[in-house]
C-alpha cells in the first residue's frame, strides 16, 4: 500500500523558509535579489529536491529581458535545469525516493531552480550521473535533451548520415556533437577558432571556423543541418542540404524557403522527459559522451 507523506513544507501564506534568487520584474541583471521565498508545495506525482546546483541556459536572461511577456506573474524564481536530492516525494511518486540523487529539466511555466528548493514531476526526473560532480551534472537537462530531441526524435539522423551541426562549441552543439558521433553519423562542426581544438575533441570530423571560412563551399548535399544560431547562418544552410533533408532549428525556421530548396524544416521548443534524460545520463556513465 503506497502511504501518502503530509507535506510539511510551509505554504505561500506561512512565513518564508528558503532562499532564492527572483525578479519582481523584466529587465537586466539587476533585477535578480536574492531574498526569501517560500519552499514549493509539491502535487502528488511529484518530488521536492533540495538543490545542489542550478544549470544557467540562454532561455534564463531572455525570459528575465522579458522575451516571454505574459507568460509569467512575479515574482518568478528563474533557471529550470537543476540537480539534487530528494528531500520528500508524493503519493504518485514510485521510481524515485527521498536521498535519491538526481537531475531534472523543470517546467519552464513555473518557478526556477534558483533556490534551495523545486518542485519537480516525476516525470521529468533522472538519476544523477556516477562519474560527473553533481554541480557538472546541472549543466545537462536541458542543453542535452535538446541536442537529442533535435537529432533523432525531430531530425531522425541515421548512421552514415552526414550532419552540420551549428554552433557546436555551445551548450546544446556541444552534446549534439557527440551525441550525432555516438551514433554512427559523419559531423561536420562550426564554431570559431579558439573553440575548434574543443569541437575536435568532441568528435567533430570536420570542423569550420565559421568566422574565417564560408561553409557553403565545403558542405554538400548534408542529410540534416541542426541550427542553434539563425540568421544569416541559416538562411545560408537551405543550399548545403540535399534535396528532402531537413533542417532542424532550435532558433526558428522559416517554412517557404525550405520548401523553395525541397528540403523540410522542422522548429521545436525542448519537451523535457526523464526517460530520454536518463538515456542520457547513462552514456555520460559509460564515459562516451560529456
Ligand atoms: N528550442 C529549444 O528548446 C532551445 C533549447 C536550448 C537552447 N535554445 C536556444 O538555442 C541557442 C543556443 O543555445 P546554447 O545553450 O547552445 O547557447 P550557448 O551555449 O550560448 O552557445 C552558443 C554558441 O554559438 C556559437 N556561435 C555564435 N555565432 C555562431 C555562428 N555564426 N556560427 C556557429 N557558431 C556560432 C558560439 O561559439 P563560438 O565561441 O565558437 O563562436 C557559442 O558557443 C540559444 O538561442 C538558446 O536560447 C533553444
Amino acid at each position: 500500500m503506497l502511504v501518502e507523506e503530509k507535506p510539511k513544507v510551509k505554504g505561500k501564506s506561512e512565513a518564508p523558509a528558503m532562499k532564492a534568487v527572483r525578479i519582481h520584474g523584466y529587465g537586466h541583471s539587476g533585477v535578480l535579489k536574492y531574498e526569501d521565498a517560500p519552499i514549493p508545495d509539491i502535487l502528488p506525482d511529484e518530488v521536492l529536491v533540495k538543490v545542489h546546483a542550478a544549470g544557467v541556459n540562454p532561455v534564463d536572461w531572455k525570459i528575465r529581458e522579458g522575451g516571454r511577456k505574459g507568460a509569467y506573474s512575479f515574482p518568478l524564481t528563474l533557471g529550470w535545469d537543476v540537480s539534487g536530492i530528494i528531500e520528500r516525494v508524493r503519493s504518485l511518486v514510485t521510481l524515485f525516493q527521498q536521498g535519491d540523487m538526481v537531475i531534472a529539466r523543470s517546467d519552464v511555466s513555473r518557478n526556477g531552480t534558483y533556490a534551495e528548493y523545486i518542485a519537480v514531476r516525476a516525470f521529468e526526473l533522472a538519476r544523477a550521473p556516477k562519474h560527473v560532480s553533481l554541480t557538472e551534472a546541472a549543466g545537462i537537462p536541458l542543453a542535452s535533451q535538446t541536442a537529442w530531441e533535435g537529432l533523432f526524435e525531430k531530425g531522425d539522423l541515421k548512421r552514415n548520415d552526414v550532419v552540420l551541426i551549428h554552433g557546436a562549441s555551445g551548450g546544446v552543439g556541444m552534446f549534439a556533437v557527440q551525441l550525432a558521433k555516438i551514433a554512427g553519423a559523419h559531423v561536420i562542426a562550426t564554431t570559431s577558432e579558439k573553440n575548434s581544438d574543443f569541437v575536435k575533441s568532441l568528435g567533430a570530423d570536420e570542423v569550420i571556423d565559421y568566422k574565417k571560412e564560408d561553409f557553403t563551399k565545403k558542405v554538400k548535399d548534408a542529410d540534416v543541418v541542426f541550427d542553434t544560431i539563425g540568421g544569416e547562418t541559416q538562411a545560408k544552410s537551405w543550399q548545403v542540404i540535399r534535396k528532402g533533408g531537413i533542417l532542424v532549428s532550435i532558433v526558428g525556421t522559416d517554412e517557404k524557403l525550405a520548401e523553395q530548396h525541397q528540403v523540410r524544416t522542422k522548429v521545436f521548443m525542448m519537451t523535457s522527459n526523464g526517460s530520454r534524460l536518463q538515456a542520457i545520463v547513462d552514456i555520460v556513465d559509460k564515459g562516451s559522451c560529456a
